[in-house]
């Protein structure tokens, strides 16, 4: 029996083919290629604003904490749901990662919480669109006019989706995406920064490349610099050729990659409404290329449901541990919903070569673990 995979790359023919012609150009590191996927990244989005490539999601949020100024002393908060990404890129600029509750609903930062941890230090805020969602951003950036800081939007799941009638990117302060393997689209791994703050652009340009002024400049004309100046911290975060031409192909097919997405979660919201023990987060899909399907499961059936699809070669995952649990990140206070999730969510299989057969059996075994344990929801 084949395992099926909670999430997986799908990259073919067309990738291979664009690898080989960069390798042929001779040339596999930043230049050209580069220039090429950030143009087209930006007219995909229909975006006045720049688009960064760099070489993880990770570094996406580091270079543009950093290049904002924020560091030793500073606070930003932060989802306690989310990767331990977001808090490590907060923590390697020297500033503190402040965990913040979520809410149940959509496991959003919930924004009377952050209220609470404010204080003379907060420089940023740094949502994380969960499960690709984004709906309460409004209500973040009305926050942050209120107390003067800076959003940096973690949309590493949310690259292709939609707020208010536009693609993710054109509206906000600071957005970064990962290109990571297994996200809408995957430049094997990579991620940008989209921001209209023309002064950050430039820093963070030349951050990527060690703080080398003007290099990105250079590169794009097939030079570098070998007189320049440094005047900033700079970091090898580049994006190469090489990813920048498996990008290019995966953003010609993320609209069959989000119909292959949306049609899976609509399964799984049909096939699994009637079953005593699952229940959904409240998302409008329509606007979402989902990157993962998390639903609550209650705490003392999840670890065992996880186990019983394992057993029938079904993977799941857990999406995510409270980073404020971490021991690198513990807190003195608790955050209740945070921590309920963090024993509830359960994330289905859900990529773009996903099968219906396959579906059906991570349906089936979800129905046979409950039928058979009589395990009814109790929460
Ligand atoms: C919410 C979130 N933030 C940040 C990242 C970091 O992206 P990358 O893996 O490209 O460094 C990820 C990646 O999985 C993520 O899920």
């Amino acid at each position: 029996m084949n395992v099926i995979r909670l999430s997986r790359s799908s990259v073919g023919e067309e990738e291979k083919v664009a690898l080989a012609s960069v390798i042929d150009a001779g040339y596999l590191g930043m230049g050209k290629e580069v220039q090429q996927f950030e143009e087209e990244l930006r007219a995909f989005i229909g975006t006045e604003n720049d688009v960064i490539c760099v070489n993880t999601g990770t570094a996406a949020l580091h270079l543009a904490l950093e290049c904002l100024g924020i560091g030793p002393g500073d606070e930003v908060l932060v989802p306690s749901i989310t990767y331990v990404a977001s808090f490590q890129a907060v923590s390697a600029t020297g500033a503190k990662p402040v965990a913040c509750d979520v809410t149940l609903d959509r496991v959003f930062l919930d924004l009377t919480d952050a209220e609470r941890r404010i204080t003379s230090k907060t420089k940023a805020i740094m949502p994380v669109h969960y499960a690709s969602d984004s709906t309460e951003m409004d209500l973040v950036y009305l926050f942050a006019g209120r107390f003067g800081l800076r959003v940096i939007e973690d949309a590493a799941h949310g690259f292709g989706c939609y707020r208010n009638g536009k693609v993710i990117g054109d509206q906000g302060d600071v957005i970064c995406f990962s290109f990571d393997g297994i996200k809408n689209i995957t430049a094997g791994e990579g991620g940008a920064v989209v921001t209209g703050d023309k002064a950050l652009v430039q820093r963070i340009r030349d951050a990527r490349l060690l703080g080398v002024e003007q290099d990105t400049e250079k590169r794009y004309s097939g030079q570098r610099s070998w007189f320049f100046d440094v005047r900033h911290q700079g970091y090898r975060y580049h994006m190469s050729n090489l990813m920048a031409a498996i990008g290019r192909v995966q953003l010609t097919k993320i609209g069959q990659f989000a119909l292959h997405r949306q049609h899976c979660v609509a399964r799984y919201q049909q096939e699994l409404s009637g079953v005593p023990g699952i229940r959904f987060l409240d998302l409008c899909y329509e606007n979402l290329i989902p990157h993962i399907f998390p639903v609550r499961v209650s705490a003392t059936h999840r670890d065992a449901l996880m186990n019983h699809l394992r057993a029938s070669h079904i993977e799941c995952g857990l999406h995510y541990q409270p980073n404020h649990q971490l021991d690198y990140f513990a807190t003195d206070y608790a955050l209740p919903n945070a921590e309920l999730l963090g024993d509830e969510l359960l994330s289905l299989p859900l990529h773009a070569e996903l099968s219906e057969s396959e579906q059906d059996r991570v349906v089936t075994g979800i129905r046979n673990y409950f039928d058979s344990a009589g395990n009814v929801r109790t929460v």
